[in-house]
């Protein structure tokens, strides 16, 4: 399919403060727009960033039929920029679209499309230390109707904007036991706009007792430990790398996945299992070494330095000699180029 483009005539790029700056607030200067009507995809192009002008019928302010993803763009230390893990993103953004009832894209659209859009808006793409750009892709459900039914028409854009940390400190959260992110059945392992508001309230809620974020906990009983804040899960617990598996109510995620890979890659012990409440307790209060973080696109690698649960406060090791971070420091110098690549994720 072919994508248009219309580039604008001047950048924005030197009105925006690389030192000093929201995340998500400032966009690149151009956006990818393709548009879906009759069963197929109409038409694609790529052009400056502007606002949308969608009629307040549209059936995506009003059921939720949205699906967005998450990447980021490097600049190799060699000067060339990669796309970290194009294909994965794709793939996941496809089995999002399914669970919402959404049409799938074609690898022509949102990959090409990606690419394209990187190459456009390229001196957005800093080799400052820590920065990415990120590329954030959606799509949603534009026909205008209030009827509730799967729509006939949708938009898929892809907007990208400078990111640096997204957080900058060790976070301290609590084990949520009464709220729940995903179930059995439900959308959890879908990137739907829904299940990201619907999380608002009970870390709001964590946010006004002085934690950050919550971890979230299974369903059913609230036992078992599942996500945190947008994050996956990860322990260090002796030494073995523990997560809990991905599934309905686990998100997919890519760089728990990538990080996985390259922890057993270095021959660390890792095990992929379900985490009990209980277990993590039960090793703080043995006096075992306990690392844990939430690991996202976004977040990258991000240390929790406080985790309430049962009503006490158990503190993990955040320490500069913690193994955490040389396994950040692995992902990061083969996303930047300083190592080889050996998964083929960098495109
Ligand atoms: C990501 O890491 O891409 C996420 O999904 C978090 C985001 C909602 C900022």
């Amino acid at each position: 399919m072919e994508i248009k483009i219309k580039l604008k005539p001047s950048s924005a790029l030197d009105q925006f403060d690389f030192d000093q700056f929201q995340f998500g607030k400032a966009a690149t200067d151009h956006m990818l727009v393709a548009d879906y009507a009759d069963g197929a995809w109409q038409s694609a192009e790529i052009r400056g960033f502007e606002s949308l002008s969608l009629s307040p019928l549209s059936m995506c302010l009003h059921y939720g039929q949205t699906v967005f993803e998450g990447l980021k763009a490097y600049r190799q230390v060699d000067g060339s920029i990669s796309i970290f893990r194009l294909e994965g993103h794709w793939e996941r953004m496809n089995q999002s679209l399914r669970r919402m009832a959404m049409p799938e894209l074609p690898a022509e659209l949102f990959i090409a499309g990606i690419k394209k859009l990187v190459e456009v808006d390229q001196d957005w793409v800093t080799d400052r230390e820590g920065f990415s750009l990120y590329l954030r892709p959606f799509m949603i459900a534009t026909e205008e109707r209030l009827g509730v039914s799967i729509s006939r028409e949708y938009k898929f854009m892809v907007v990208a904007s400078p990111l640096a940390a997204y957080y900058s400190a060790p976070l301290k959260v609590k084990v949520e036991k009464h709220y729940t992110r995903a179930c059995p059945g439900g959308a959890g392992m879908a990137k739907n706009g829904g299940n990201y508001g619907a999380s608002y309230y009970p870390a709001y809620l964590a946010q006004q007792e002085g934690y950050d974020q919550v971890m979230w906990t299974n369903s059913r009983d609230h036992e078992y430990l599942e996500e945190s804040g947008t994050m996956n899960l990860m322990f260090i617990i002796d030494g073995i790398l523990l997560t809990p598996p991905t599934g309905e109510t686990v998100l997919a995620g890519l760089t728990r996945d990538s990080l996985l890979q390259v922890a057993k890659d270095m021959n660390w012990s890792c095990e992929v299992r379900p985490i009990a409440i209980k277990e993590l307790q039960q090793a703080f209060e043995d006096g075992k070494r306990v690392e844990a973080f939430g690991v996202g696109t976004a977040a990258v690698l991000t240390p929790f330095k406080l985790i309430h649960m049962e009503g006490e406060d158990y503190f993990p090791y955040v320490e500069e000699d913690a193994k955490m971070y040389l396994l950040k420091k692995k992902l990061s110098d083969i996303r930047l180029g300083r190592e080889v690549d050996p998964y083929g994720w960098s495109s």
